[in-house]
């Protein structure tokens, strides 16, 4: 295993923001792993795990070590008529995972293609999109515990899913490093097509041409649509959750303000669309101090070049407003790393 030292970091976060790790491994096995964890742990250095670095802040310099999972694999482990359980290594990629199930004809994934990012990341934040979230296709992963380096398999429950949240965002945070996900699929597809927009896509279809496949195309279009391609537009994916509020203050502000945008909750809650907040207080499209909002998708900043204080910045002066205006909180989905929320 290459330990790289004062290791820069902009080209490992699809914000491209700068800043230096310094001390930086990439690890492809277990062994890999294990070995970089020894390292930190001889020399007391804090650990910072790294996907894909598609939902991170950079914010400064990284003073541990830096570990780019990069562990690969997929392996069938359980089929149980139309039920199977593959295993896939946590570095592979998220929706090349999706294309390759879709294409073995084993389905399930569909409404989750094109997220960027890692299979081992997934979990952590439980990746959701167009109605679906992992945490319904999710049966197993395996971690490493960073203190020890001992293995532990965590099931869904252990692992606390919850919308954009589990386990390894809470109490589990920055004390565990996975290696493996493993996902529930099934031979024989079971459309979803509860989300609005998704339903919309493919109102025109004939129920013979729903397939999964479809499902899939569609999905990559709509996010083609509204998400920009980080290689060409920096951008870490939605920068805000969803609030979800108790359902008599949703009931207040849609009153007052007659186009709020809501979706179903859990226990008698409502989802706003922070979009729509974000875009109704004036943010859509605004570009300041080498920062912006994405002018197709007000959930989504982008970086061209003014740096972390600028992109921070923004993303305050969105939430003042937001609250000011509606009342309501924003909490910021990427995790910001060598710095703080201001
Ligand atoms: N809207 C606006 N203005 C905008 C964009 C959207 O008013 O600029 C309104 C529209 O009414 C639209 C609604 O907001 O119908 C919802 O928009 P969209 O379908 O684009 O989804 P979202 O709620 O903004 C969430 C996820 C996305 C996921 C999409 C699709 C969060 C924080 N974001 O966004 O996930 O792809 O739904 O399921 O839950 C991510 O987490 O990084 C991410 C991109």
């Amino acid at each position: 295993m290459d330990i790289r030292h004062d290791f820069e970091l902009r080209a490992f976060n699809t914000l491209a923001l700068p800043g230096r790790a310094a001390h930086f491994a990439t690890v492809t096995n277990l062994d890999e792993a294990r070995a970089a964890l020894a390292f930190a742990r001889e020399r007391g250095l804090a650990v910072t795990v790294l996907g894909a670095g598609s939902n991170v802040v950079l914010a400064g310099d990284l003073p541990g070590l830096v570990i780019r999972v990069a562990i690969g694999g997929r392996e069938l482990v359980a089929v149980r008529g139309d039920h199977l359980e593959l295993r896939v290594g946590a570095g592979e990629d998220w929706p090349a995972t999706v294309e390759y199930c879709l294409a073995q004809g084993w389905y399930g994934l569909e409404n989750l293609a094109l997220i960027p990012g890692t299979v081992g990341a997934a979990p952590v934040q439980n990746i959701g999109a167009y109605g679906v979230e992992l945490a319904q296709r999710f049966v197993a992963l395996e971690a490493l515990e960073i203190a020890t380096g001992a293995l532990r398999r965590f099931d869904r429950e252990q692992c606390a899913f919850g919308y954009r949240d589990s386990f390894f965002k809470g109490p589990g945070r920055d004390r565990w490093l996975i290696t493996s996900v493993t996902l529930a699929l099934s031979r024989s597809p079971n459309l979803v097509l509860d989300y609005p927009a998704l339903r919309a896509a493919l109102a025109a279809r004939a129920a013979s041409a729903l397939t999964p496949a479809a499902v899939a195309a569609a999905v990559c279009a709509l996010r083609r649509a509204r998400l920009p391609d980080p290689a060409l537009l920096p951008n870490a994916g939605s920068f805000f959750e969803n609030p979800v509020v108790p359902a008599d203050q949703a009931q207040a502000l849609a009153a007052q303000f007659p186009g709020l945008v809501t979706f179903p909750a859990p226990g008698e809650r409502v989802k706003l669309a922070a979009a729509w907040l974000i875009e109704q207080c004036g943010w859509k499209g605004v570009a300041r101090d080498g920062v912006a909002v994405h002018d197709r998708q007000a959930l989504v900043l982008i970086h061209r070049g003014g740096g972390a204080g600028a992109l921070l910045g923004l993303a305050g002066a969105i939430r003042a407003s937001v609250r000011a205006r509606f009342g309501v909180e924003l909490i910021p989905e990427p995790r910001i790393l060598g710095g703080r929320w201001p």
